[in-house]
């Protein structure tokens, strides 16, 4: 095999359109030679979250001038790049399958070998992309559509230790931000108010945090920030403190069942070195997130592993990166290759959503 290996990524899941060019040294360090993600903040403003119609249409629209960027910014030709990897699932299937569609038109024309990407294995490697990081690691992966703790064994190779049984966390800060008139997208804009309120103002649930292992819920602080948001009348001081309350909740939740995906991890491995903990996806670009779990992991013992925020977010750097670690073993994938809607990277793990859910 070639010592250097680059690969085109693209990725189409939801509402960013993004290609990058990823070179894998010799070293196994990678090199970002383009990352270009194309936001669609402004089509999705006004309706307060994704429109998958409007998010397919946009990405059709953007994805030629944005894969074409990112050839030339790379400054390489296509003869140059080693194989084309784009992201199958999960997501939403119409966004998806503009991605997919191309990435294997392109690997078709161009004779290169193609890797469908989960994007969750996407945000779970991503921490290599700025890192020299050793299996096995421990994975919080807080987006708008996933929360999970997994166990990283290897490439392809995870053990789910933990899931949200109902929302996502990212979806509870875009609903919650929503429900206080903040603005979209939630996530970021909850941070900032958060930062002029009182966090200990308003007492929200926290739901099953003593019990149900290290499986996550927010649907009832989303319930509880609803019913509170009612008696706010307008009133700024009091949307502030809800939005610091209820980031100061997520953070007294995600603490307690850290440390419990923590004690699971060290009675699953024998290990005896310091693991890496990782947090990736959207939402890990919350700084106050950030500096909770570093304490969590500080009293636990394990090294704090957050990527760089252009790396939390969707991005096709991290598509590349996985497709060249699959790429690596072997792991190609046919032209016909679908694109998948629910694709759980442990798929051993019980699904935990639905009605008569028991714990
Ligand atoms: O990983 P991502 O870009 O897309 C998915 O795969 O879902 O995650 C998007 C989510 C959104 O819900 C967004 O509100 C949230 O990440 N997010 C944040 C922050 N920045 C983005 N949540 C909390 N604090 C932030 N600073
Ligand atoms: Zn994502």
């Amino acid at each position: 095999m070639k010592k250097n290996i680059t690969f085109l990524g693209i990725e189409t899941s939801c509402d960013e359109t993004a290609a990058a060019v990823i070179q894998e040294n010799e070293d196994n360090s990678a090199m970002i030679l383009s990352n270009i993600v194309s936001s669609q903040i402004k089509e999705h403003e006004k309706f307060g979250g994704v429109v998958p119609e409007l998010a397919a249409r946009a990405h059709v629209e953007n994805i030629d001038f944005i894969i074409n960027k990112a050839l030339n910014d790379s400054k390489l030709s296509m003869e140059e790049i080693d194989g084309i990897a784009a992201t199958a699932g999960p997501g939403l299937m119409v966004c998806l399958t503009v991605g997919l569609n191309i990435g294997k038109s392109i690997a078709a024309f161009a004779n290169k070998p193609f890797v469908a990407v989960n994007h969750l294995e996407g945000h779970a490697l991503s921490p290599g992309l700025e890192n020299k990081i050793k299996f096995p690691y421990l994975l919080l992966l807080i987006s708008g559509g996933h929360s999970q703790y997994l166990i990283v064994k290897d490439i392809g190779k995870y053990e789910q230790l933990g899931t949200t049984i109902d929302d996502a966390l990212g979806e509870a800060f875009d609903k919650t931000a929503k429900m206080l008139d903040l603005g979209y997208p939630g996530g970021p804009n909850i941070e900032k108010f958060s930062k002029l309120g009182d966090k200990n103002f308003y007492k929200l649930p926290e739901p099953i945090i003593n019990r149900a292992g290290c499986n996550l819920s927010f649907a009832g602080l989303k319930t509880a920030v609803l019913r509170e948001s009612k008696n706010i009348n307008g009133d700024l001081q009091l949307k502030y403190n809800l939005a610091a309350s209820f980031q100061n909740t997520v953070n007294k939740i995600l603490m307690k069942k850290t440390k419990e995906a923590m004690r699971q991890f060290k009675n699953k491995t024998t290990l005896k070195e310091e693991v890496s903990f990782v947090v990736a996806g959207g939402v890990a670009a919350n700084q106050s997130i950030r500096e909770n779990l570093t304490l969590v992991c500080n009293e636990m013992n394990f090294k704090p592993l957050f990527p760089n925020l252009k790396f939390c977010g969707d991005n096709a750097a991290m598509i590349a990166w996985a497709g060249i670690k699959r790429y690596k073993k072997k792991l190609i994938n046919k032209l016909d290759f679908a694109a998948k809607s629910r694709w759980p990277l442990d798929p051993t793990a019980r699904y935990l959503k639905g009605p008569g859910l028991k714990l």
